[in-house]
């Protein structure tokens, strides 16, 4: 890496010192920073999908330091989270993303019993969104009960997770039937991957395709790329089935001809030259996923591709201020929905960018592994 990854650390560790209690001064979950305060998620409260990066960045955070701060803010919000257990009605197959990070983080990290058991809980919750004509339900509507979508990569963790704690193989069986449907349905000859797939809920068939978060519809949203890249990733480093390495080697590729002059990241890579559309949660989700898959495949370029994204981000979007909260700008959660957040700081963006920096110093805890 040309920036010295220590240093960057260092500075954002200083930086959440100064930051994370003021969530806390609110009793707030984060969903992105602006000026000097945190904002909440604009949907659905602390059920949005997102809630579970804030407490997973600090135990990240912890993970690195050892500091009871973040530990202390990462269980405070832990607590927001299980209470959504029990309102369920909003929960989605986004449990992965969110109980993986928060109570399985917990779990991993000081072993406490009553995080492996709500995360257990979450894991079943997921596991129950299963259709056995093949794929795990995306969302709630009752106009998508066969929409299956590549995000869900990345919540087989959770599942792989159980089995492994739990030593029934339902978990998995589950986890390996949707990773072999998106290998089916999802990947394109181009080695890109489709955002969201319709299914015949009663067959299992794949009926359509959807436009999604990316510009249009057949176009390569570029998060959407980086979640089949790091999912098939972790779905091999939790299965040891060579057909997943091959397809986040695929991805991957995909997205190394992709990435910007730069450094960093458009929103979809099949968008028009203007209006730029930066997508910086791509870029470091994107660089996590390659150094992952630089160390499952023992090649160099991967390596050298997700410090090329870091480099990027860290000298452009980088603010490490300590008056300001959050870290990266430029994030975009969607083309064309400007509600969530366009060009802004993001709390998952922030995540994958401490995750990525923890890997190229050997300080990852690997929360989405189960050992
Ligand atoms: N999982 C939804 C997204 O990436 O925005």
């Amino acid at each position: 890496m040309r920036n010295n990854a220590s240093e960057i650390l260092n500075r954002i560790v200083e930086k959440a010192r100064a930051t994370a209690p003021l969530a806390a001064r609110e009793g707030m979950l984060p969903y992105g920073g602006e000026g000097g305060r945190w904002r909440p998620s604009p949907f659905d409260g602390n059920s949005w999908w997102t809630g579970g990066f804030w407490p997973g960045a600090m135990w990240l955070l912890y993970a690195a330091t050892g500091e009871c701060l973040f530990m202390d803010e990462a269980r405070r919000t832990e607590a927001l989270l299980t209470a959504e257990l029990r309102a369920f009605k909003l929960l989605n197959h986004d449990v992965g993303f969110m109980y993986l990070l928060s109570c399985g983080a917990d779990f991993k990290l000081t072993g406490d019993a009553q995080a492996e058991t709500d995360c257990l809980h979450a894991a079943s919750l997921l596991m129950g969104r299963f259709n056995p004509a093949g794929f795990i339900r995306a969302w709630n509507e009752v106009d998508r009960v066969g929409y299956a979508i590549i995000d869900c990569m990345m919540n087989l963790s959770l599942l792989f997770w159980a089995s492994r704690r739990t030593g029934d193989p339902r978990f998995d069986h589950v986890a390996r039937i949707h990773a072999d449907t998106t290998l089916r349905h999802f990947m394109r000859p181009d080695g890109s991957v489709s955002h969201i797939v319709e299914f015949d809920p009663q067959t299992g068939a794949p009926l359509r395709e959807h436009a999604g978060q990316g510009y249009a519809l057949g176009t390569a949203w570029s998060r959407g790329q980086a979640w089949g890249l790091y999912g098939f990733a972790l779905a091999f480093a939790c299965t040891g089935d060579g057909r997943y390495l091959e397809a986040s080697r695929r991805v991957a590729d995909f997205f190394i001809a992709h990435i910007r002059p730069d450094g960093l990241t458009d929103c979809d890579f099949m968008q028009p030259a203007l209006p730029e559309r930066i997508d910086n949660i791509a870029g470091a989700c994107g660089a996590s996923g390659l150094l992952t898959l630089a160390e499952l495949t023992g090649e160099a370029r991967y390596r050298e591709a997700g410090e090329r994204l870091l480099d990027g981000m860290i000298e452009r979007c980088c603010d490490l201020s300590p008056g300001r909260c959050g870290l990266l700008t430029h994030c975009t959660a969607s083309y064309h929905d400007d509600a969530a957040g366009v060009h802004t700081n993001i709390v998952y963006g922030d995540f994958f960018l401490i995750e990525a920096l923890l890997k190229v110093l050997n300080k990852n805890p690997n929360l989405w592994r189960p050992n």
